[in-house]
């Protein structure tokens, strides 16, 4: 896709991206890494975290951690600092999902989400807080519609997102004017693991693209444009805020749209 930035926005920049080894937040590391920042990625597979590495190249980092385990999350960060000083984005991106009913999901399942999702996203803020580089550092929270939506089969994931929503806008007022905090919403997009596991058959997936406004799913780039976005200087008076890059998903069923009219 054609980028509306220059080439050398993020030279100088440190950025640290939790759960960057694969996915959406991968193409956010990347795009990042395109733009001139030092990038480090971190996961739970160590392989996977350093083909991801060589992937974004650059010098690129790529690590393995837990997001649910605040000491480990805390050394990786500890590392990308030491190695390239302090941190100017930090992406919590690092989430789980499956469809199952509330009836279907033991007490473990539920945590299980709730602690890599939101839990995660409370150690990944925590943990870089005093590395950040301070006033001007970033911090970019990956939401999901689910916060706001109410939908069957994902009880974990709203109830994490819906709390991912609120860490970002009570720690924007906390951490401000050092520090901007935001999130990112994805509607449905094309070729991740969250799509694979949400809408597995191609049917489930002709069906969504008419109630989508934008009549298709959104593109990793697509995001990882507003990530970029959200680190420049044109975002500096943006904070707490949710940025929807969801063709309009949230709206609702756009498929309605000639409802009555005898339009096709
Ligand atoms: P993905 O490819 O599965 O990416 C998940 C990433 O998180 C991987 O790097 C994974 O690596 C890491 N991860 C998972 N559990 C972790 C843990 N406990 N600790 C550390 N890292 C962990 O997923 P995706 O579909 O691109 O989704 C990325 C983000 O976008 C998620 O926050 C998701 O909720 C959000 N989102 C996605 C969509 C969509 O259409 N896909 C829509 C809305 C929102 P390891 O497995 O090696 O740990
Ligand atoms: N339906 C119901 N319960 C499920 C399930 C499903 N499809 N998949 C997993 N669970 C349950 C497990 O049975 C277990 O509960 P139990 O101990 O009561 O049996 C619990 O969830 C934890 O599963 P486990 O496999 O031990 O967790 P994990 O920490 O290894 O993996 C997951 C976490 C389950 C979220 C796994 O799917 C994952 O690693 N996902 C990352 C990638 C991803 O989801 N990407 C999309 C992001 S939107």
């Amino acid at each position: 896709m054609t980028s509306a930035f220059k080439d050398d926005l993020l030279a100088g920049k440190t950025a640290f991206v939790a759960g960057g080894t694969s996915g959406i937040n991968l193409g956010i590391a990347k795009r990042f890494a395109a733009l001139g920042a030092k990038v480090a990625v971190v996961g739970r597979n160590p392989e996977k975290a350093a083909n991801a590495a060589r992937e974004i190249g650059g010098g690129a980092l790529g690590l393995s951690a837990d997001v649910r385990e605040y000491g480990a999350i805390r050394g990786a960060m500890e590392q990308v600092a030491q190695a390239f000083g302090p941190l100017d984005i930090v992406v919590s991106g690092a989430a789980g999902n499956f469809l199952a009913p509330a009836n279907g999901m033991s007490a473990n399942a539920f945590r299980t989400v709730v602690d890599i999702d939101l839990n995660g996203t409370f150690n990944v803020f925590r943990g870089c807080y005093d590395l950040l580089r301070r006033p001007g550092a970033s911090l970019i929270a990956i939401t999901a519609g689910q916060a706001v939506n109410a939908i069957p089969l994902q009880i974990h994931a709203c109830a994490a997102k819906a709390g991912i929503n609120q860490v970002i806008r009570v720690l924007a007022m906390e951490w401000g004017p050092d520090v901007r905090v935001n999130g990112i919403s994805p509607g449905p997009i094309a070729n991740t693991e969250g799509m694979s596991r949400l809408a597995p058959d191609p049917a489930t997936r002709e069906a969504h693209y008419a109630r989508i406004a934008m009549g298709r799913w959104g593109e990793v780039d697509e995001v990882a444009e507003c990530a970029v976005f959200l680190s420049s200087p044109s975002a500096s008076y943006i904070s707490g805020t949710i940025l929807d890059c969801d063709g309009g998903s949230q709206l609702g069923d756009a498929s309605r749209r000639n409802l009555g009219t005898g339009l096709a």
